[in-house]
């Protein structure tokens, strides 16, 4: 690794930062706000039949910026939401989610969008915003993760050659000391994108389901034909579609149902 000290452990709080201003969880929210998030979560189901109106233009634009406060890996943000709204491309994203009711039905739109390959416009985006257009310095933490630990991380080339060196180095270093182990491959860079983009979606079913409204994850989709109605740019990759609205009451189509517990819960 290019880092000689751990930029994991030394982190601090960015210079100047003052976390006073900043809602915390505390004991209180157990009775204010639990009882509220409980509903929601639980609420929340997989909606086959809407009444095909569509989600107020002000809820839906709020559950989607709530959904990009999930969070995500080294903060990079690498996905993007494509709200529907086009007539004629919303028509051609239903039919390739094949058709499904959930998606022919639905009030709203949105596909999630993997973009790995974004990470590196994103970095340079938060260093500029983290340094205020480059007029206020960083901790040298957040410079050594920034600009030396995630580049030496998330580049990749056409031949694998950066992903082979990761895996080498990773390997000596795992040796002898707890290390990540990847990426090493094109599919550790992908699950890394799609990690990001599935903890946005789920923030955006549980705003939907907040707001008042229903949803449908979609992942019954031809991709080829998705990208072709948004002329999604060839590395970019479809996560999953939400289709959202007023469900009908016929839309839900069971109890619902979950392993035991035990099976998914592990105490160790
Ligand atoms: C990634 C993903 C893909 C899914 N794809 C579909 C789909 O294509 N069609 C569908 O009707 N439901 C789909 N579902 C919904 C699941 O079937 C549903 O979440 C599961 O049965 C649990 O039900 P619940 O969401 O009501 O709790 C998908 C869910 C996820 C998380």
């Amino acid at each position: 690794m290019t880092t000689t000290s751990n930029p994991l452990t030394e982190m601090t709080a960015e210079i100047g930062f003052d976390s006073s201003g900043e809602v915390r969880p505390n004991e209180s929210f157990r009775e204010t706000t639990l009882p509220g998030f409980k509903q929601a979560l639980t609420a929340r189901r997989s909606i086959r039949v809407f009444d095909g109106d569509p989600v107020p233009e002000a809820v839906m634009q709020d559950c989607l910026r709530d959904a990009i406060l999930a969070p995500s890996s080294s903060n990079l943000q690498p996905y993007e939401l494509y709200w529907v709204r086009d007539p004629e491309k919303r028509a051609a994203v239903a039919v390739a989610c094949l058709g499904q009711p959930a998606a022919m039905t639905a009030g709203d739109l949105v596909v999630i969008v993997a973009r790995g390959d974004l990470w590196d416009v994103n970095r340079h985006k938060l260093l500029d915003a983290m340094t205020k257009h480059g007029t206020k310095p960083l901790t040298d933490a957040l410079d050594d993760y920034y600009n030396r630990l995630v580049p030496w991380l998330r580049k990749t080339d056409a031949l694998g050659v950066r992903n082979l060196m990761r895996r080498v180095l990773l390997a000596y270093r795992g040796r002898t000391e707890p290390m990540v182990r990847g990426p090493v491959n094109r599919g550790d860079h992908r699950v890394w994108a799609h990690t990001q983009s599935s903890l946005a979606a789920q923030t955006l079913m549980l705003s939907l389901s907040a707001h008042g409204y229903e949803s449908c994850p979609i992942g019954g989709y031809d991709s080829v034909r998705i990208r072709r109605a948004l002329d999604l740019p060839r590395p970019a990759e479809v996560t999953m579609v939400i289709s959202a609205g007023r469900g009908k009451p016929e839309g839900l189509y069971g109890r619902r149902l979950r392993l035991p517990d035990g099976d998914l819960i592990k105490e160790v």
